[in-house]
């Protein structure tokens, strides 16, 4: 096991990481750069972000493990900087990154490989995109081709809501050059999965499922969040939709990676969408989900640092999972995910009886973000994980909280 480990980021996705090395191995050192109030509870915080500081940081402290919470650092090429450095590091190289920073690239990867995916155009010429617009049906999904935080996808009912995206991304460039080149794609109406896996170069390894909520209000309405709430795993995707899944999207994936020489030892976030009939694959991710990793966490009873150990050496892996069911509530400032104030003192913390992973709490304990902490509590029953994270919820309070009330409700 290794001695000291480097947790790169300051969410939820990575307290909830860094809690379960320490439930683990209690006498790994954990470092977090920057992390945020709750991580430093279970590890030092470093204030360094960059990757030429992160790989000094790495040397100068023997830092044995290094994991990368978010896709920005990824797709700047972290793990080849780290690996040029003889630094052991989790996480797939800049070229193999592109499959989360160029959804056109990724677009591209699951034609090739028929991939089960929405039908779909490329554009880097706004007004060709225009032109073909005016040819399609509505609702159409256009998104901007790079990383935009989850914020780059716009459903357009009609031609005139898809005239403004285009011309917000391509000419207004609101997501900056994540939006010059564009993909619209098919628009599908279904429930959605978040399937996160590991990749061992061999093999790819699916966790259990998970269902994100990703509206600020209940019944999936108004705008989309970074993730208000998470159950674990999804009572909607039941063997007929994992049977599909395998076959159409993670078999001919693997082969696409394999033909392609596309190699690395990390997570693949598979983002479903399932009808009645099929399961299609909207995205991929190269990272762990936030907050599907704050639901999962908790039922891992497999030692997570020894399930990558065993990726990067390219062996075989065996995960176990509780049977149980996790329910995650995300506790937000009021205002998100538009302007909010911070410097909220939060109370109840010590009431709780499950987990409160932090994200936008700072080293004083107070508001310092959007999404402020995740609840989650197991139960033997959807239903009971569900009761139980609400029960907790109710116990924290600070000035402006926000919340859903209906997490595994729809
Ligand atoms: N919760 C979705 C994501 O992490 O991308």
């Amino acid at each position: 096991m290794p001695k000291k480990i480097l947790i790169i980021g300051s969410g939820g996705r990575e307290h909830a990481i860094g809690w379960k090395i320490r439930q683990d191995s209690p006498e790994t050192a954990l470092y977090f750069a920057p992390g945020n109030g709750g991580t430093a509870q279970i590890g030092e915080n470093i204030k360094i972000h960059h990757i030429d500081d992160l790989i000094v940081f790495a040397k100068a402290n023997q830092i044995q493990l290094t994991i990368v919470g978010s896709e920005k650092l990824l797709s700047e090429g972290i793990v080849d900087r780290f690996l040029e450095n003889n630094l052991i590091i989790f996480g797939p190289d800049q070229s193999s990154a592109k499959l989360e920073s160029s959804k056109a690239f990724a677009k591209e990867f699951m034609k090739r490989h028929s991939v089960k995916t929405a039908a779909y155009e490329s554009f880097v010429d706004y007004h060709l995109a225009l032109r073909y617009l005016e040819t399609q049906n509505f609702p159409i999904v256009i998104k901007a081709s790079g990383l935009a935080e989850g914020k780059g996808v716009i459903i357009a009912e009609n031609i005139a809501e898809a005239e403004i995206a285009l011309k917000s991304m391509m000419i207004d460039h609101a997501f900056g050059n994540s939006g010059t080149q564009v993909v619209i794609e098919q628009y599908i109406q279904g429930f959605e999965v978040s399937i996160m896996s590991i990749f061992n170069g061999n093999e790819i390894y699916p966790f259990l499922s998970a269902q994100d909520h990703k509206k600020i209000g209940e019944a999936e309405t108004g705008y989309n969040t970074g993730g208000m709430g998470v159950i674990a795993p999804n009572p909607k995707f039941t063997e007929k939709y994992r049977s599909l899944f395998e076959e159409n999207i993670l078999k001919p994936t693997l082969a696409g990676l394999k033909s392609e020489y596309i190699n690395f030892s990390g997570f693949i976030f598979f983002g479903l969408i399932c009808t009645e009939e099929q399961v299609y694959l909207l995205e991929y991710n190269l990272r762990l989900g936030d907050p599907e990793t704050q639901a999962l966490m908790p039922l891992l009873e497999s030692n997570l640092v020894e399930i990558l150990q065993r990726a990067i050496a390219k062996q075989p892996i065996e995960i176990k999972w509780s049977n149980q069911s996790t329910c995650c509530v995300v506790l937000a400032s009021g205002g998100y995910p538009f302007s909010y104030q911070k410097g909220f003192e939060i109370k109840g913390l010590n009431q709780i009886s499950h987990h409160a992973f932090f994200a936008g709490i700072d080293e004083n304990l107070k508001t310092s973000g959007g999404r402020v902490l995740h609840i989650v509590a197991q139960g033997n029953s959807l239903e009971e994980a569900i009761g139980e994270a609400y029960q907790d919820v109710e116990k924290i309070q600070f000035q402006d909280c926000y919340f859903r009330k209906d997490i595994g409700q729809n």
